[in-house]
């Protein structure tokens, strides 16, 4: 593992980066327009080699209606580029996500992926997408990739946190 790298809360400047980043993963991430960058930043970690963003991943708080304790939060956005690969670029990024989620007590993460075997290492567990459907519902609408949430091949794992 090389550890040439660094991880930190992303500033409004990394929104064009992160933008580019994002775009590069087409196939396998929401595309999300700058202007969404912008007013999620504060949401953001970054990966930096030197002065070069090498990986990004956000989360969005998902509200269960009636019971706030239970809201999921949903791991988005999580990309880093191919020449950075397993290197611990990644595992970096979400537990810099995970801390974060950590100081407001979520009780879940939540992710759409099409990197099992990555989240799978983290402790993510896969369950059925009818579990979350309610709350991946704003997500999956929007899909221009697949027209049906239930045969695309994303899957939905969650990790416990413990933390209510
Ligand atoms: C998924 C992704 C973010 C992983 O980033 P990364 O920096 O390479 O991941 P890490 O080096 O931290 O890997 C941690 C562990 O995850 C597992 N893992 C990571 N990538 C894997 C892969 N392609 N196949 C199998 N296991 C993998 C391994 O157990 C790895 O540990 P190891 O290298 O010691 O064996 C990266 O491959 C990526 O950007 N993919 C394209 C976008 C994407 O699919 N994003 C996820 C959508 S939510």
């Amino acid at each position: 593992m090389n550890a040439n790298f660094t991880i930190r809360p992303a500033r409004l400047k990394d929104a064009e980066k992160i933008y580019a980043l994002i775009h590069r993963h087409k196939e396998a991430l929401n595309q999300r327009p700058i202007s969404g960058i912008v007013q999620n930043i504060d949401r953001f970690f970054v990966a930096e080699n030197g002065a070069r963003m090498v990986g990004c991943a956000a989360y969005e708080i998902l509200p269960e209606f009636g019971a706030p304790i239970h809201a999921t939060v949903e791991i988005q956005s999580v990309a880093v580029l191919s020449s950075m690969r397993r290197k611990g670029v990644g595992k970096a990024l979400i537990k810099a996500v995970l801390g974060r989620i950590a100081q407001f007590r979520a009780a879940e993460a939540l992710v759409l992926t099409f990197a099992p075997e990555f989240f799978g290492s983290l402790g993510f567990r896969e369950i059925a997408k009818t579990e979350v459907m309610h709350k991946i519902y704003t997500g999956c609408i929007n899909c221009t990739r697949h027209a049906d949430p239930f045969t695309c091949p994303e899957k939905a794992m969650v990790l416990q946190l413990g933390q209510e």
